[in-house]
């Protein structure tokens, strides 16, 4: 999303007008009880005064979120990284963005779905799709953060001895099996969408969903190389050189 030719935020913005420019600030305002999708043509001085919020501080909230989004993750040098720390990076970044984010993706497909469905028969399996892909990766964590990672954490001071149904190649094997699957959900996400491009009159909640779902794709993409091809390799190497 560029936000080089986007106008600037005024209390006379109308929610439409922002979501529809800058779709991902939608999240704010979920978390603000704010009601973009049917209350678009209100201008934010008046959804702020409905909440009994002050605009001038949500204008400064709005405009700190969009420029870090416009700036993008701040990427760090995972191969630079111990393993402990690098498994604790992706828990509180990519764990927790999930976490936090897979329920509302559910929540606004099945809400497109079945308000849209009728005239686009994509966004039934769309919202099918993005259930399986939440329901999936919730597991998928909870498998890493409870055996994988701290396996990986004991390899690196050299206290894991041995590991209850052979080694930690087994694992790891599921895991990346597993990140081909969401793999193969993500991209047809992205086949069912158009490469998440919203149509001329989709309504603020779709293009918030299909801003949402790109975000995912690029968090997705760099959790799992960080996992792929750095972490898992680095793990299997250690292991290797400890003694059995
Ligand atoms: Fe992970
Ligand atoms: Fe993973």
């Amino acid at each position: 999303m560029s936000s080089v030719l986007v106008s600037p935020l005024t209390p006379e913005t109308t929610l439409g007008e922002l979501v529809a420019t800058r779709p991902l600030l939608a999240r704010l305002f979920e978390r603000l009880g704010i009601d973009y999708c049917c209350g678009g043509k209100q201008t934010l001085a008046a959804a702020c005064a409905r909440r009994g919020l002050d605009v001038t501080t949500t204008i400064a909230l709005l405009d700190s979120a969009g420029a870090a989004l416009a700036a993008g993750p701040a990427e760090v040098d995972a191969a630079a990284m111990g393993l402990a720390e690098l498994a604790d990076h992706i828990e509180t970044t990519h764990h927790t963005y999930l976490k936090a984010e897979l329920p509302r993706l559910v929540e606004m497909a099945g809400h497109i779905a079945g308000k849209h469905g009728w005239r686009d028969a994509r966004l039934p399996e769309l919202a099918a799709t993005v259930r399986t892909l939440a329901a999936e990766m919730t597991d998928h964590m909870r498998k890493e953060e409870v055996i994988l990672f701290p396996l990986v954490r004991q390899i690196e001071t050299g206290a894991a001895d041995g590991f209850p149904g052979g080694s930690i190649a087994n694992p790891i094997r599921q895991m990346e099996s597993e990140h081909e699957s969401a793999g193969r959900l993500t991209a047809r996400l992205r086949e069912l969408t158009d490469g998440f491009t919203p149509n001329a009159d989709a309504c603020n909640t779709h293009r918030a969903l299909l801003a949402g779902l790109a975000e995912f794709e690029s968090d997705l993409h760099r959790h799992v190389h960080k996992e792929n091809n750095v972490l898992f390799p680095r793990a299997l190497k250690l292991a290797a050189a400890q003694p059995a």
